[in-house]
């Protein structure tokens, strides 16, 4: 088993038959997450009855008679109680608080029978066959307060077939359904340790420091500053490049001394990078899951400051001289 994997709450209010594809897909050796509570606001939830059988906890509490805002404090209490990280949501059928919302922003899914933007809400498939659409889907998305919006985490398309009905192409699109939760959820778990993930918040830092552009070298990113003439590079992105492994970002240090260093004060973090590492630059691992991102950016300005030129950078060292 992968140890350290995501503690995810599935709530339903039914069936439940997303949370059960998403606790089997938790059962596989490989499965970087796993399912720690089920929770509805529905007692009598089949799915319910399911999850105790396999062993996982779970939680029921009704809405009736209650405010939105005290059945989702209820909500939110069980599920930290249980230690949870995210929540999936699979057939809750319950609008939540933007309060709720908001304290789990990021770290809350739903799956929902659409390809969405398409049709949000119910009759999903009946709209799809009204308007003769040759594909009905379904679609994994970020929570946020607005009802089924959110950043799209991930698509399936069904196709249409000639004699559907809306309860026939609701059984494709579950199936369907099924194989893209656990998927989604694993791929978004991970989501931090993903070499295009991780290239895209150092690309945005990196981009931020001034006249600086990017272009590749020996077929990876790297990063000038100056003009496009004179430009000199601070900043490479790695991914097991040129012999190195993992995914990092090498910067200047001031020279061999500095590197050794650093490399004596943090091996976990530092090492030399195969190539550069003669000259220098140091590495600096990023896909450890404890990327600080402050540092990196102390990083990344600070080897800025070494090649940027002058007409940049005086302005900085007049400020530090007071
Ligand atoms: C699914 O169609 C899901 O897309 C929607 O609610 C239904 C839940 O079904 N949000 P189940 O309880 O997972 O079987």
């Amino acid at each position: 088993m992968i140890p350290n994997r995501a503690k995810v709450a599935v709530l339903i209010s039914g069936r439940g038959s997303n949370m059960a594809a998403l606790l089997y897909a938790a059962k596989a050796e490989n499965c970087p997450f796993e399912i720690i509570l089920v929770a509805s606001n529905n007692p009598e939830a089949p799915g319910l009855t399911l999850a105790e059988a396999e062993g996982i906890a779970t939680f029921a509490h009704p809405h009736k008679g209650m405010n939105r805002a005290e059945h989702d404090q209820i909500m939110h209490d069980a599920i930290k109680l249980a230690g949870a990280e995210y929540i999936a949501l699979a057939g809750y059928m319950r609008i939540l608080s933007d309060d709720f919302v908001n304290r789990w922003q990021d770290h809350m899914l739903n799956i929902h029978p659409s390809l969405l933007p398409k049709y949000k809400g119910l009759d999903t498939y009946q709209r799809a066959l009204d308007a003769g659409d040759s594909h009905a889907g379904c679609s994994v998305h970020l929570v946020t307060a607005t009802l089924d919006d959110g950043p799209i985490l991930g698509q399936t398309k069904v196709a249409v077939q000639s004699d559907d009905t809306a309860d026939i192409l609701a059984d494709r699109v579950l199936i369907a359904e099924h194989q893209l939760y656990p998927a989604t959820l694993a791929k978004y778990v991970t989501r931090k340790a993903d070499p295009d993930w991780i290239l895209d918040q150092l690309r945005t830092r990196v981009l931020a420091l001034e006249e600086t552009h990017e272009r590749e070298s020996f077929g990876t990113p790297g990063w000038r500053v100056g003009s496009e003439k004179s430009a000199k590079y601070f900043a490479y992105f790695s991914y097991r490049h040129l012999g190195d492994t993992g995914t990092s970002v090498f910067v200047k240090t001031s020279g061999l001394d500095e590197q050794a260093a650093l490399l004596d004060a943090d091996p976990g973090l530092y090492f030399a990078p195969k190539f550069y590492g003669k000259s220098g630059w140091i590495a600096i691992r990023m896909d450890t899951g404890r990327t600080d991102w402050d540092h990196i950016s102390d990083w990344l300005r600070k080897s800025w400051r070494m090649v940027a030129p002058k007409r940049l950078t005086k302005m900085m060292d007049i400020a530090e001289e007071f």
